[in-house]
């Protein structure tokens, strides 16, 4: 039957002859035709793993679903859709970002498929990969660089700062860069500390290729191992309370443990059936809790690798997860834009609380030392407090300039550090929620941005 439709339109006309730029006559097909210019021009900075504007482009669904200010496709009406007038430099800052415009014969091309209605891969076509060509169209300086993690070290003293590449000790009084540690692979998404301070987790890696764990001896600022096993990028690292192990939380649905000292993986913690976003361990140690795509969390015995039990209430993907530092709830929260807060018992875990916490996906949950306040940030670009018991709202800082995707509290529960999409960083103090410090740009471009990391970013 639908075959017939299609046949009758002609549609399914054999198209062997892969062609790059579709005759003005015909219309052009987003496969064939539109997503190679996005793959080759845009790909670098609308990746999943470097999200600039919150724009991903490797399907055709991402690519509708729009960034951060929402879509940028209005099929049928090209010179309304945010794409092309920012194409155009009609809208700014003009893309792609820092680089020549795009030419003619490619503009008038998008054009074209938008006000045709800007139609998706078709019926039994291939699906398009973004894949082949990733590893070629690295933007020769990266702009500023989105922030994907922040952790304060366990004396206060330092902030790490994960950016593209790249770990940042920032001294969070002053904003000061005390060291720079690079060579990572791609955006440092996560980081943890070891108790006493010594050494520092940073994790992430090339998407659908490989994760990526770097322990770095912070005192003399040397790497002194990389952990590589993932498959994918990792989006979470913890380390235990005894600081021995590491656990890592990656896209190809597995947790791993790594043992610090050797490097040596340790185990393997397989049942997710999607992609890991966050793990973490029990303030004893004993229990680790991971938190995922496919909806659910899991609670897993640390010393014999064994899934005790999961938690299916969340209603979407799961992005964030944490402990009380009593260990005795467990929060987590995601883009069912609800917070709900459990008791973990020996054989299943209760809800305490749950609450619709936010107006956009959550991206990071985080606990006040003394456990009495759960901090949110959420894609609505805001802050949010709540009392940790019963998760009423006691303060909320909106009109954040961008995601805040890392969120750290100092161990002295003074100060909350905010990291954000648009590569700024702010300190701010959690006596009177007043901003301390910046918005700092942590990751200075080597050429035509602000100079020096004072310099607010808007
Ligand atoms: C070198 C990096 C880089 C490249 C290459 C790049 N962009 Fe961007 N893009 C960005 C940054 C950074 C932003 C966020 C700008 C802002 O909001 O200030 C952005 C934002 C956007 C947005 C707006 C998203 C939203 O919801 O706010 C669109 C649309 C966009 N880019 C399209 C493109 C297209 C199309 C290409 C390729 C022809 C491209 N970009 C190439 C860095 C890049």
């Amino acid at each position: 039957m639908l075959a017939a439709i299609f046949l009758a339109a002609g549609m399914l006309s054999p198209k062997v002859v892969a062609i790059r730029a579709a005759p003005a006559s015909q219309t052009p097909s987003f496969s064939r035709d539109v997503f190679p210019i996005l793959r080759d021009n845009c790909m670098a900075c609308h990746s999943s793993a470097v999200k600039m504007g919150g724009l991903v482009m490797e399907s055709y669904d991402m690519l509708m679903k729009g960034g951060k200010d929402g879509q940028v496709i209005v099929p049928g009406k090209a010179a309304e859709s945010r794409m092309i007038l920012m194409l155009e430099g009609k809208v700014k800052p003009q893309m792609p970002f820092g680089g020549n415009p795009l030419p003619a014969d490619q503009l008038s091309l998008l054009k074209a498929w938008i006000d045709s209605g800007a139609a998706g891969p078709a019926p039994g076509e291939a699906p398009v990969s973004a894949q082949p060509n990733i590893p070629n169209i690295k933007p020769e300086v990266p702009v500023v660089s989105p922030i994907g993690s922040l952790a304060f070290s366990p004396d206060g003293k330092m902030l790490a700062v994960g950016g593209y590449q790249e770990v940042e000790l920032l001294d969070p009084a002053s904003g000061k860069v005390l060291a720079a540690l690079k060579g990572h692979a791609d955006l440092v998404r996560s980081l943890a500390w070891t108790p006493d301070g010594r050494r520092l987790a940073a994790a992430g890696g090339l998407p659908q290729r490989a994760g990526e764990i770097k322990i770095w001896d912070v005192a003399s600022r040397t790497l002194s191992k990389t952990l590589n096993g993932h498959t994918d990028c990792i989006y979470s690292v913890a380390a235990s309370p005894d600081g021995k192990l590491v656990a890592s939380a990656s896209y190809d649905k597995l947790i791993k443990l790594w043992d610090i000292e050797t490097g040596a993986e340790v185990r393997t913690l397989k049942d997710h059936i999607d992609a890991v976003f966050a793990v973490a361990f029990s303030p004893d140690g004993k229990r680790l809790a991971s938190g995922a795509q496919d909806r659910t969390v899991k609670i897993w015995d640390v010393a014999t690798g064994e899934r005790l039990y999961t938690l299916s209430e969340a209603l979407d993907s799961v992005t964030a997860i944490a402990f009380s530092p009593s260990g005795a709830q467990l929060a987590a929260a995601g883009a069912d834009k609800t917070i709900r807060t459990y008791a973990l018992g020996e054989k299943s875990g209760s809800l305490l609380e749950s609450v619709i916490a936010d107006e956009d996906t959550i991206l990071e949950l985080a606990y006040t030392p003394d456990g009495k306040t759960l901090i949110s940030s959420s894609a609505d670009r805001s802050i949010r407090f709540r009392d940790a018991a019963t998760l009423f709202p006691k303060k909320v800082l909106d009109n954040q300039p961008d995601w805040v995707e890392a969120l750290s509290v100092s161990p002295d529960g003074k100060w909350l550090a905010a990291g954000r999409y648009d590569g700024s960083v702010s300190v701010y103090n959690l006596a009177n929620y007043e901003q301390a410090l910046g918005p700092l740009v942590a990751f200075v471009p080597a050429t035509g941005a602000p100079k020096g990391r004072e310099s607010a970013l808007r």
